[in-house]
């Protein structure tokens, strides 16, 4: 047996609300606590069959749609196992379709805490097809990991796909994150069962890149 490993310290509870007044800003983006106010341009990717063939979302009208953007942007504290976060991934200059002058959400970067007890989280991400190919998802999700790392004080980031979607797959080995196995027939969703392939990257493994 080797020298103890230090227990895990999750920062809990974490809240997004300081990202409102203080949003992340990257080489392009500004990520801030998806809101209310995010409603159209959310359901401009919600609503795509493309989108909706890889997320466990079922097709939604405009109601629906505002309702479940309305509740995870309420979503807002990580405190206890499957609570989650969202971050609206805004891209300035493009016009959001609110209609109030902002800018658009291309997409948005989701955390969700798997198992603090060891200190676990999920990444999980949705863009806008319009704004596939640039690498924002790989720059937005690249902001939300070492969030992840840094401030909450993960031990482990992992994230969970179909693994025929090969754009997601290739975006967490962007991120550094090792293909850790795949389980078949795991997940139920539209009629139909897929696998699920599990992509992870342990805290050691971020410090030393
Ligand atoms: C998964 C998803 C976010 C990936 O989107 P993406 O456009 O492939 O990812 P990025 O925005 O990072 O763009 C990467 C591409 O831009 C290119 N690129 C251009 N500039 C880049 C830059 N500065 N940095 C990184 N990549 C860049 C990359 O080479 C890559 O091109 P390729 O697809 O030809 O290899 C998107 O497909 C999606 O939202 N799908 C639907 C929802 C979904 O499946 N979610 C995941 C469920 S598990």
């Amino acid at each position: 047996m080797g020298e103890p490993s230090p227990a895990p310290t999750l920062r809990l509870p974490f809240s997004v609300d300081a990202y409102d007044a203080a949003p992340i800003v990257t080489e392009r983006l500004v990520l801030r606590p998806l809101s209310e106010n995010d409603v159209a341009d959310v359901y401009e990717y919600q609503r795509l069959d493309e989108v909706l063939r890889f997320i466990p979302w079922p097709r939604r009208t405009a109601q629906e749609g505002a309702e479940h953007t309305r509740k995870r942007a309420g979503m807002r504290t990580l405190a206890a196992d499957s609570d989650a976060v969202f971050f609206a991934c805004v891209l300035p200059g493009e016009p959001s379709l609110f209609g109030d002058g902002g800018d658009r959400v291309i997409g948005d970067v989701m955390l969700r805490l798997s198992d603090a007890d060891n200190a676990d989280v999920e990444i999980g991400w949705v863009f806008h097809p319009d704004f596939a190919g640039r690498g924002y998802a790989t720059e937005a999700s690249a902001a939300v990991l070492a969030l992840a790392f840094e401030q909450l004080d993960a031990h482990r980031v992992h994230a969970q796909l179909d693994p025929v979607n090969t754009a997601s797959a290739a975006l967490c080995t962007r991120l550094g994150m090792r293909h850790e196995g795949t389980t078949r027939e795991t997940f139920y969703d539209k009629g139909a069962w897929s696998d699920s392939a599990f992509y992870g990257i342990l805290r050691s493994e971020f410090d030393a890149r």
